[in-house]
């Protein structure tokens, strides 16, 4: 996508819109004074008949102004000023550009972050790409034109560039999240993930095959893989841009790329959206892509466990004992609880790789959604500090995410009488969190902090800012993290 910075006068420029932003207080930015003045109060006069409030989502088109040569001047609501933040910041931009790219518009301009601070403006930048772009990858009549080009007033070039490059992951991640498994599956995702490492210079991409894969005793993945004819894969991203012996930060990411819930299997409602099972994935992808493109000075590995978990004559059954890649035995008990098993192995992958921290990425459970809503994640973690700075990243980020607990009593469930442990807790309470608890069998007492991405990485429905599909949340807050990375 086109994005460019501008200096132009906003009455001056000749674009097919210019889109300024009100809060809901009606104070006037500059941009929006001068809209406002050279149409002799157009703007304020709206806001005072209350046909303007200014409200979050809001989207008011006033076309052919006089006084202004674009030919139409897009207003978009801020929504309160004390709740204003790099989170609003991208709803605006993208609920503006998403009502503009309704029909094909070769250049746009946005004049909204006169008084913004940096990262603000990075993140309207990344919110105005995100809007462009939907997912009706198959329909002959696309409901989203990208914009042609997009002119990003104020700030300076360096954040629109930063914007440019996180908005394009962002796209990126929901563009994976939102093709349909007959195209996304494990070995397609590896050969997108081997396209993104012949354009960005990675230190090592790996990608290791079934037959690796069982070299490297990934006996848990391995399993849940059996089920499908496509076979899984675990990819292997390194960005070395610290020092060569800096600490290293590992994101892992849960690609399963369609859950059926294999023999558990999933009533057919629940399985119509387990396209999005490969989120976690496709975020740490993402994420990679702009650490690489920013060239931020940090060491991060990317690891991605791609399965689809399926149903046939091979298909891992109830009562299978598996043994994981650190030795550790697991009474299956639930081919729907896949995830755990998938990330077992990855997690250890990681640790055996010299992760000083690690952080996982997952749509792992319904529960989790069932306690935090559709919008927030759940975080999980061993180590507080290492958890207070992902939550304080989300925050800055403005992507919602909420800590859980992990007393020790939540461990008592996930015993097996047969096994070392096994892959379900006793019935459905806290079920986000003996889930977690799993995993933390795998990350030898690494810091490890668990994004349980189940209700925010995808939406059913479409918003004011936002197309339905994959979101790409949590791409920024991942960036955000590498970005303060220093062990
Ligand atoms: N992929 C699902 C979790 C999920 C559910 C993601 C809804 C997004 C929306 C996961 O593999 C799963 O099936 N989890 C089970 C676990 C249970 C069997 C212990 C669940 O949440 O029901
Ligand atoms: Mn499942
Ligand atoms: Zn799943």
């Amino acid at each position: 996508m086109n994005v460019t910075h501008t200096e132009a006068p906003i009455t001056e420029i000749e674009v097919d819109a210019v889109v300024v932003g009100l809060p809901a207080d009606g104070r006037l930015s500059p941009s929006a004074a001068a809209v406002d003045e050279a149409t002799g109060g157009i703007i304020t006069r709206l806001f005072e008949r209350k046909e303007i409030t200014g409200k979050a989502g809001e989207v008011t088109p006033l076309l052919a102004v006089g006084g202004v040569r674009a030919a139409q001047v897009v207003v978009v609501g801020l929504g309160k000023a004390e709740q204003f933040d790099n989170g609003a910041a991208f709803r605006a931009a993208a609920t503006a550009a998403r009502r503009l790219a309704a029909k094909e518009r070769r250049q746009v301009a946005f004049y909204l972050d006169d008084d913004w601070t940096t990262p603000q403006s990075e993140s309207g930048v990344c919110g105005a790409m995100a809007g462009c772009v939907g997912q009706d990858l198959y329909r002959a009549e696309k409901n989203r034109h990208p914009i042609g080009e997009i002119l990003w007033a104020g700030g300076d070039e360096a954040t629109t560039s930063s914007g440019r490059i996180i908005g394009e992951s962002i796209n990126l991640t929901r563009r994976l999240i939102n093709e349909p498994p007959e195209e996304m599956y494990p070995e397609s995702f590896a050969e997108r993930a081997a396209e993104l490492a012949g354009t960005c210079q990675f230190e090592e991409f790996v990608v290791w095959d079934e037959k690796r894969l069982k070299e490297e005793r990934c006996g848990a993945l391995l399993a849940v893989g059996r089920g499908s004819p496509r076979p899984p894969r675990l990819v292997m991203l390194r960005h070395m841009g610290g020092a060569k012996d800096g600490p290293l930060l590992a994101l892992v990411g849960k690609g399963v790329t369609f859950d059926s819930g294999g023999l558990s299997l999933k009533p057919s409602d629940s399985m119509k959206t387990m396209k999005l099972d490969m989120s976690g994935a496709a975020t740490v992808l993402g994420a990679m892509q702009a650490i690489s493109q920013l060239n931020l000075p940090v060491n991060v590995i990317g690891l991605m466990g791609l399965v689809e978990n399926l149903v046939s004559g091979d298909a891992y059954k109830l009562g299978d004992v598996l043994t994981a890649r650190n030795g550790k035995t697991i009474e299956v008990l639930n081919t729907d609880a896949e995830g755990r098993l998938v990330l077992a192995d990855v997690l250890c992958v990681a640790v055996d790789q010299g992760a000083d921290k690690i952080i996982d990425l997952a749509t792992l459970t319904g529960a989790c959604v069932v306690a935090l809503g559709e919008d927030v994640a759940g975080l999980m973690s061993n180590d507080q500090a290492w958890c207070d700075v992902v939550s304080k990243a989300a925050a800055d980020c403005g992507e919602r995410a909420w800590q859980l607990p992990m007393f020790a009593e939540y461990s008592q469930q996930i015993k097996s009488p047969v096994a070392d442990i096994k892959n379900i807790g006793e019935g459905r309470w806290g079920g986000a969190i003996t889930a977690a608890k799993f995993l933390e069998e795998f990350v030898d007492g690494k810091p490890w902090t668990h994004v349980d991405i189940a209700g925010p990485a995808f939406s059913e429905k479409d918003k004011p800012h936002c197309d339905g599909g994959g979101t790409g949340a949590f791409v920024r807050t991942l960036v955000e993290v590498a970005r303060g990375w220093g062990g």
